[in-house]
């Protein structure tokens, strides 16, 4: 028998939603034998590779005595724990050694488990599976991962991110709301307060989100305009989709440019933009990549700076508003996260707040 200590588990009320995959961290991030530690929904976590490079996720805590695992041994098989040298296998957290037992022992060393989480690469970024219970690993298997939609076989793709000092509550609204355009995102190569027009769109509700139906782009943007080189009709689609994931996808004839933007939060208060996004239009133009992470980065520079000036407000409080048309978009994700925890609680399936194709005004 093992005696265990434990803390009653608090029920989460940090807002943040559980039962979903977040990116931890980019691939590239996690090479050879290293343990990188990486944070998510405030769930300290030790990541890797197993010698096959098959990337895995633990609790970075030692179920004996909460030593971080991350300052342990890792051989590409097990990690080994700095403090008692217990030895875990990471994919499963199957304890596989626990080198102070001796014959007289009756422990059965297979039946301790260190918290492993499903765990898989997808587009670039280690996905971590964060499941109802931090504490308890989930029981059955999780659905795949997010992939980033793409329509050709071949194609560039890039990755952005940033980092935002507020609740991921902010950083999502701020990724589907409409209005703060022309003021943040002032450049000429998009659009200034000047070219701010009047738009009409329609949402429909999608599964665990909404979508703006196909469109024509924004005359008044530039980068839409450079697209009309290729002379064939061009389309937009926008989808918002629980728990953190804008999709943007462009088409213009077989040409085509999609994106994902996430936003995932580390802790309550912290979280960080993910962008990545993958294209196969102007695939002539030398130095497309870095000349279009120029770009990208100053556009997610100009929301981070915000955010990091809106959080500076948020610090004290203030009672916020959300108006109608420009703020519906927000509404309808706070309605879709009550409708799924709602869900959850009751056992039923999930009653989407949009009821039907909506058509939404507002100027921008
Ligand atoms: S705390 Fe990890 S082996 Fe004791
Ligand atoms: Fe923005």
């Amino acid at each position: 028998m093992t005696d265990t200590v434990q803390s009653t588990p608090r029920a989460p009320d940090d807002g943040l939603l559980r039962g979903f995959w977040y990116p931890a961290l980019r691939s590239e991030e996690v090479r050879g034998r290293e343990l990188r530690q990486a944070m998510l929904l405030g769930i300290p976590l030790v990541i890797g590779r197993k010698a096959h490079g098959e990337a895995f996720a633990m609790r970075d805590s030692c179920p004996h005595r909460g030593m971080p695992l991350s300052a342990g041994q890792f051989d590409g098989d097990t990690v080994e724990c700095s403090y008692h040298g217990w030895k875990f296998e990471p994919k499963s957290g199957q304890c596989r050694e626990i080198p102070s037992l001796t014959a007289h022992d009756k422990l059965k060393v297979d039946r301790i488990f260190a918290h492993a989480f499903p765990c898989e690469e997808q587009d670039g970024y280690i996905w971590v599976y964060v499941s109802d219970s931090a504490r308890q690993p989930m029981a059955g298997e999780p659905p795949p991962a997010p992939k980033l939609p793409t329509f050709s076989p071949r194609y560039r793709i890039t990755r952005l991110w940033a980092e935002l000092p507020c609740h991921v509550d902010h950083g999502i609204i701020g990724l589907m709301d409409p209005a703060h355009g022309p003021f943040v995102h002032q450049a000429w190569w998009w659009r200034t307060r000047h070219s701010i027009q009047e738009k009409e769109k329609v949402f429909e509700p999608i599964p665990n989100g909404f979508r703006i139906r196909a469109h024509a782009p924004s005359a008044n943007s530039a980068f839409y305009k450079l697209l009309g080189v290729y002379g064939q009709p061009i389309t937009t689609r926008i989808e918002f989709v629980l728990p953190n994931m804008r999709f943007e996808e462009i088409r213009c004839g077989p040409k085509w440019f999609s994106s994902r933007t996430t936003v995932t939060p580390i802790t309550a208060d912290r979280c960080r933009i993910d962008f990545c996004a993958a294209w196969n239009v102007f695939s002539w133009m030398p130095f497309m990549v870095p000349l279009f992470n120029l770009f990208a980065r100053a556009f997610i520079g100009q929301d981070q700076r915000t955010m990091e000036q809106q959080a500076r407000g948020l610090r004290h409080n203030p009672s916020l508003m959300l108006i109608d048309d420009a703020d519906r978009p927000a509404k309808w994700y706070f309605q879709l996260k009550a409708a799924y925890l709602e869900s959850k609680r009751t056992g039923q399936p999930m009653q989407h707040p949009i009821e039907g194709p909506t058509t939404l005004h507002w100027r921008s």
